[in-house]
């Protein structure tokens, strides 16, 4: 028997990209690959991209740039690039980058035995198709490992929404949704292998419309109910949300299904109607909020999470101050700002841009006002019984880590429950970022 090959994976970018790139290491654990934790004894090194701001795109090209001692050493060490980036600039790439053996786009890496073999024969290998086969399906033989309590799982990707600032719609594609039974059995072998709450994944997952048993397309909502029956799962989120996407069924899961967790990641990207427009956003600030009062009426205590783009091209500060008052009215209990990024190719790109002193003040005024809310609705959770799932052992001996339904971090002392067990648990104090909880 020959040794096994190691393989480093580095991720960046969305969850998208930390599912992809479990599915890229089965794909190679077939050509006798073993994940190993740092590059320095890699026979294969592979950069799982983002391409969604400018910064994490070049971040790319100074990291592939460090690889060149490790190349030195190891004539045979073969060097890829998957992703986004990879979909986006793959030619590029291999012109500027020539220690780059391989590249592979986030629609055709089930094909990375075949790309593999190729760059081991010493060739350069480039795929970046969008192809009609099923790449979950050719996937699905692959050896697995045992899991932990969390997993996600990609059930819709791709995008046709076109707002006019992000490159998703190009590098990921037309949305495609699996189909139920497909996304059934991966659920079921994943709650097999010790996965307690699945996570659905897609870049816009609630617009999810994949082929369901009786032959009609089905609705997140319909899947969610699925997945419910499933003996062993004990918890199911979803992300990310678009809010034209979240339709009555949804929303009245969020009040009904018991293993649906009172979490709801639901981006607006900005408060003022006029930016909305030219966002190509398709709803307005007074539309989300209407819609939010709806979810928490189904829901009252469930936690909202959000995305912000500041300084998109033609913001004003009146545009800006709508953002700020948006989030004043929402009450956010996690969120994400960003400073505008310009993408080639997409519309924004072409327009008046913002001075970016202006857009970082912004940013540093709107990252205050969301971390002040953040900050109190988790301080909220003191005193509160909650059901927290176990994931790790923590720093201290005997401490254990696990979350909330609210995705907060809760640290609990004196712990007598194992990894992947539901423990009830008294909220006690609020730290920097985490909670601590003793079991009741
Ligand atoms: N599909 C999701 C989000 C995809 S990208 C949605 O529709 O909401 C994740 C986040 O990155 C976006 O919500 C947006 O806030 C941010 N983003 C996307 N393109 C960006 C750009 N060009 N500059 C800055 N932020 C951007
Ligand atoms: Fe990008 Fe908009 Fe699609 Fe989200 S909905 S992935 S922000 S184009
Ligand atoms: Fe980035 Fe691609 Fe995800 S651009 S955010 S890795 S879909």
């Amino acid at each position: 028997m020959t040794a096994p090959k190691k393989l480093f994976i580095k991720t960046y970018g969305c969850q998208m990209n930390v599912y992809d790139s479990e599915r890229m290491a089965e794909a190679l654990g077939g050509q006798g690959y073993v994940e190993t934790k740092t590059p320095d004894d890699a026979d294969m090194i592979l950069l799982n991209t983002c391409h969604i701001r400018e910064k994490a795109a070049e971040k790319v090209y100074s990291e592939l740039g460090r690889f060149r001692g490790l190349k030195a050493e190891n004539p045979d060490l073969k060097i890829g690039v998957a992703g986004c980036v990879a979909q986006a600039e793959g030619e590029e790439i291999m012109r500027r980058q020539p220690l780059v053996d391989l590249v592979v786009g986030p629609q055709s890496y089930h094909r990375l035995p075949e790309l593999e073999a190729k760059a081991r024969s010493g060739e350069k290998a480039l795929d970046t198709d969008f192809p009609e086969e099923d790449k979950f399906e050719r996937l699905k033989a692959r050896p697995k490992a045992a899991r932990g309590p969390t997993a996600f799982l990609t059930v819709q990707e791709g995008c046709d929404k076109f707002c006019a600032f992000c490159v998703v719609p190009y590098t990921r594609g037309a949305e495609v949704s699996r189909p139920v039974s497909r996304i059934l059995d991966e659920a079921r072998d994943l709650v097999e292998r010790g996965v307690r709450e699945i996570t659905l994944l897609g870049q816009n997952v609630n617009a999810y419309h994949g082929a369901g048993p009786d032959g009609r397309d089905w609705t997140l909502a319909q899947l969610i109910w699925a997945l419910d029956g499933i003996d062993g799962l004990k918890r199911i989120r979803f992300t990310t949300s678009h809010p034209n996407d979240m339709d009555d069924a949804l929303i009245e899961a969020h009040g009904s299904c018991a293993k649906l967790m009172p979490y709801l990641h639901l981006p607006v990207q900005s408060g003022s109607d006029r930016i909305l427009k030219r966002m190509n956003r398709k709803h307005t600030a007074e539309s989300y909020l209407r819609l939010i009062e709806r979810i928490r009426a189904a829901r009252p205590d469930i936690l909202i999470s959000g995305d912000f783009i500041v300084g998109f091209p033609e913001e004003t500060e009146e545009d800006f101050q709508a953002t700020m008052d948006l989030v004043r009215a929402v009450r956010y209990g996690t969120a994400y700002s960003f400073k505008y990024s310009t993408r080639p190719g997409t519309p924004a790109a072409e327009r008046a841009q913002v001075d970016p002193e202006a857009a970082t003040d912004r940013l540093h005024r709107l990252q205050a006002l969301l971390t002040e809310q953040q900050r109190a609705v988790q301080d909220e959770m003191v005193g509160r019984e909650l059901d927290v799932l176990i994931e790790k052992p923590g720093r201290k001996p005997g401490q254990m880590v696990g979350k909330s339904g609210y995705l907060h971090a809760v640290h609990i002392e004196d712990c007598t429950a194992a990894r992947g067990e539901i423990v009830r648990a008294r909220i006690v104090e609020s730290g920097a970022n985490s909670l601590a909880g003793r079991m009741i």
